[in-house]
């Protein structure tokens, strides 16, 4: 899990291993859990290292997660509009099931019912494939208890007992399978990047360096978002902590 994603299962937790990987040994045609490690890491079995990936990892998420980063996203297409900019380029970096990107989408579509003519991008990846399908397919059980009320009609469809993200807005993310750990070789740079509630599974000697390469996928003052419970606390100094009200996120330091 380590060497592939980064993420770090801690000892006391190693139960969970069992738990959820047992539906892999009928799969993958292993007795035992020993023999299915054994064939992850001996035969590089890309698939099956990425069907532990996506057993091991936590993909909690939620539409408008942390509320106060929405706004404070709106507010910096705002200055980057008043800055003269025709083109925003975003990337949710650790997209999950969508919920981030799509609310991304939302506060986009809200902007541009203002501003028209400016042109936004949205790119959303995450490593874990199943997980992206779910992302591009848009359909969800419940909304969470952070979506604005008038949101659900404007932005979403029922199907049967689900919710379906209108067309549209599907149409503005582009989502992409990527790995974090591959960050410096991202090749693009963007004027705002989301990266939250992953690098907190990563231990220090990978996520601080990996906050520092980060920087490198951002342009000059570009803003970073990271979860609530993140802190950029001693990684690097190639980012200077920035606030919204109450709100902090980041930006790259020139
Ligand atoms: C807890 S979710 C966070 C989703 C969203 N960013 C949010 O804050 O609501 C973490 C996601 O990170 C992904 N992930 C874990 N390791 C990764 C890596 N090395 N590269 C890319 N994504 C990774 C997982 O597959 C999972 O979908």
């Amino acid at each position: 899990m380590l060497e592939h994603s980064g993420v770090l299962i801690p000892r006391e937790k190693s139960y969970l291993f069992e738990n959820r990987l047992r539906p892999l040994l009928r799969r993958y045609q292993c007795a035992s859990l020993d023999d299915l490690f054994a064939r992850a890491v001996g035969e590089d079995d890309a698939e099956l290292v990425g069907a532990v990936i996506e057993l091991m990892t936590t993909h909690e998420t939620s539409f408008y997660r942390d509320p106060p980063a929405f706004v404070a996203l709106a507010a910096e297409f705002e200055r980057l509009h008043q800055a003269g900019k025709q083109e925003i380029n975003v990337w949710s970096a650790a997209c999950s099931t969508g919920e981030e990107p799509y609310s991304i989408a939302f506060v986009v579509d809200q902007f541009r019912r203002r501003r028209p003519g400016i042109n936004i991008n949205i790119l959303a990846s995450d490593i874990a494939d199943e997980t992206l399908a779910r992302a591009r397919a848009g359909v969800y059980f419940n909304l969470g208890s952070y979506l604005p009320n008038e949101y659900e009609g404007r932005y979403f469809t029922r199907r049967e007992r689900r919710w379906v993200v209108v067309e549209n807005i599907r149409n503005m993310v582009q989502f992409e399978h990527f790995n974090l750990l591959d960050v410096k070789r991202r090749g693009r740079t963007f004027d705002i990047v989301f990266c939250r509630n992953v690098a907190l599974y990563f231990p220090d000697e990978i996520r601080l360096p990996f906050f520092h390469d980060l920087a490198g996928c951002l342009k000059s003052e570009g803003m970073l978002v990271v979860g609530s419970s993140e802190s950029m606390y001693r990684a690097t100094n190639r980012y200077h902590r920035a606030r919204h009200g109450e709100f902090f996120y980041y930006r790259r330091a020139n």
